[in-house]
């Protein structure tokens, strides 16, 4: 979605803003543009495209001086991508210059207003509804124009905003779309993510829910929507400054995946007390655990087929059942949640607009949440009760795999630690699993360092139209995110079913040469998920398999099959989904795609 920079300081702003935007690719965007105040009026560059179209047009920034300016890269919601709609947003005057990420749901009805009141509009965008709404407001106080304005839109909104008569300040105000301000010696920024000003300071501020932030070159102001100051304290980001960046690798996908091994270590390690799983963050006694009577995981995306993975897990170990709900779905569908259930909603970014709303759904409901998140200090990790962090550091690339298995582990720890307090297991099975979870990263290893055999076919699958993942139980999790990672950086059509479901319509699909991966590592759906490979391979299907180390009988059903090493049969999405990322990588590479930041798609999905 879209990202936000801006910079007021010593420094030349342009330079920096489109720096702090390039951060900010990974977002996914459709164009760009900055607003720099030269000395004595604001100017606006906009181009449409990738960044590096601005960067040329401006010459790095050159062409636009200034010490204080704020610039976009435009996620297009309202509006074609074009130079008109793209940020920033002047008011009529061009004294007004405004930057948004986010949604003003009651953009209609203003604009109506104000055109009844004079006021033209240009684009088809609500942004400009808000830098005309400014001007409306605007009486020689930035501030009371601000806070009118944030007690008449609706929706979601970070805003950074430029007031010409005003160049000594910038304004940076959030409701429901992330945004951070922090602070050197030289200047101060307002940044849609970290990455984008970790480069100049490590000292941050999460702005609050309709908090404005008044920026100066040497001072950063916080205020409610009442205009009543508040005090905030600097946030220190310890992450490393090279996790963000590529560190030699072709795109930070690949970068990503070969993290997973020390993601997964991360995630666990600090949850491994001798022979126990030890969650202090859940907060919970162990009477309260044992309490728990269902569990609700709601997620969108990559993140709800991990809870589709920890619902076959955790009601295999720990009995409690699992329902699990794409956030988009569960926030509207007014879901019974009953004494003893407990919430839990997971999200990399912890900024994801329909798993932010069905948390807030959630809890007004009096439901305690529990978020597993990855970015420390996002909104779900702030608004939820308690938060189980997944250690995977920044996540770049729009396709996630190191979130995804830092998840999946989170997932696990919870389910074992049920198991445990619920008497389901036995604690000879408790320390085995621990076991089995220890080897993970060694194992997950491993399969990447076999790549070139994943490589090699992928390289076949380049000019494919249609592939199909099936698999049963934790096979079905592990096949709708295979599907969705092929999907999502190559654009080739891809399904995922459950197995056993196929031939009741999708088979019909399958011609001479569709190409089925076969996930099957469950032991008791083996035989089962074999005669479905059979069934697809006698209608013309070159069949993939992904299976146990050891089950080379499967070899008779497929045409080509990635061994996975032997683990847990409930912890072999962590290893299998390792080929089929790899899978995924190596056709969209062939392709030539953008692997990074595919089209239409943004990594933090902050409207709904
Ligand atoms: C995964 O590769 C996707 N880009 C997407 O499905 C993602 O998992 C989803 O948007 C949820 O994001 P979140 O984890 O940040 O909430």
């Amino acid at each position: 979605m879209c990202g936000i920079v801006g910079y007021i300081g010593k420094e030349q702003a342009s330079a920096i803003i489109l720096d702090g935007l390039s951060k900010l690719e990974y977002r996914g965007y459709d164009s760009a543009g900055m607003a720099i105040f030269d000395g004595t009026k604001v100017n606006i560059t906009k181009a449409v495209g990738r960044l590096k179209v601005l960067d040329e047009l401006t010459h790095g920034g050159e062409t636009m001086p200034g010490t204080v300016g704020i610039g976009h890269t435009r996620w297009a919601t309202h509006g074609v991508p074009n130079n008109v709609n793209s940020h920033p947003h002047f008011n009529a005057s061009e004294t007004i210059a405004v930057v948004h990420n986010g949604i003003i749901e009651n953009y209609i009805p203003l604009k109506n207003k104000l055109i009844r009141k004079g006021y033209q509009f240009i684009s088809e965008t609500d942004t400009e509804v808000i830098a005309q709404l400014l001007d409306y407001y605007y009486k020689g106080n930035p501030m009371e124009a601000i806070t009118k304005v944030l007690h008449r839109v609706e929706g979601s909104y970070a805003l950074g905003i430029l007031f010409a008569e005003f160049p000594d300040e910038i304004f940076a105000v959030r409701k429901g779309s992330p945004l951070i301000v922090g602070q050197n010696n030289n200047g101060a920024f307002i940044a849609s993510d970290v990455p984008a000003i970790l480069k100049y300071t490590r000292n941050v501020y999460y702005v609050d829910e309709q908090e404005v932030a008044c920026l100066k070159a040497d001072e950063i102001k916080f205020y409610t929507v009442d205009e009543e100051e508040v005090q905030k304290e600097a946030v220190h980001i310890d992450w490393d400054a090279n996790a963000a960046e590529k560190g030699g690798y072709e795109h930070f996908m690949l970068k990503e995946m070969y993290e997973q091994p020390k993601t997964v270590l991360d995630t666990l390690s600090p949850r491994i007390k001798g022979n126990k799983i030890s969650i202090e963050e859940l907060n919970m006694t162990d009477e309260e655990l044992k309490a728990i009577k269902k569990i609700h995981i709601v997620a969108c995306g990559s993140a709800y087929h991990t809870g589709v993975t920890g619902k076959y897990v955790i009601e295999e170990l720990a009995r409690v059942p699992v329902e699990v709900d794409v956030a988009s779905e569960f926030r509207y569908r007014n879901p019974v949640l009953e004494e003893g259930g407990m919430v839990i909603v997971i999200s990399q970014s912890g900024e994801t607009a329909d798993t932010l709303a069905a948390l807030r759904e959630s809890k007004k409901r009096g439901f305690k949440v529990l978020g597993i998140v990855n970015v420390v200090g996002s909104s779900i990790a702030r608004e939820a009760d308690n938060v189980m962090y997944t250690w995977a550091g920044p996540e770049i690339s729009v396709a996630t795999t190191k979130a995804y298995s830092a998840q999946l582990i989170a997932l696990y720890l919870l389910a074992i630690k049920l198991a445990e307090v619920k008497e389901t297991v036995s604690m000879t099975e408790i320390t085995s699993l621990i076991g089995d979870l220890k080897r993970l990263p060694d194992q997950i290893e491993l399969l990447l360092n076999n790549k070139e055999k994943i490589q090699r076919f992928a390289n076949r699958y380049v000019g494919a139209k249609d592939i199909f993942f099936i698999g049963r139980g934790i096979d079905y999790a592990i096949s709708l995110e295979g599907s969705l990672k092929l999907k999502e950086i190559s654009y080739i059509h891809s399904e995922a079913y459950a197995a056993g479901e196929l031939k009741h319509g999708t088979i019909s699909l399958i011609e001479e040469g569709t190409l089925v991966a076969a996930v099957s590592t469950q032991k008791n759906l083996y035989q089962k998920t074999i005669s479905n490979m059979v069934e697809v391979k006698s209608r013309g299907a070159f069949v993939l398999a992904v299976t146990n180390e050891g089950n080379y009988d499967i070899e008779k059903a497929a045409d080509y099959v990635i061994y996975i090493p032997e683990t847990n049969q409930y912890f072999t999405n962590s290893l299998a989904i390792i080929p089929l990322q790899l899978f995924a990588y190596y056709v969209s590479v062939g392709k030539g795609c953008d692997v990074d930041k595919p089209r239409n798609l943004a990594k933090s999905v902050t409207v709904e």
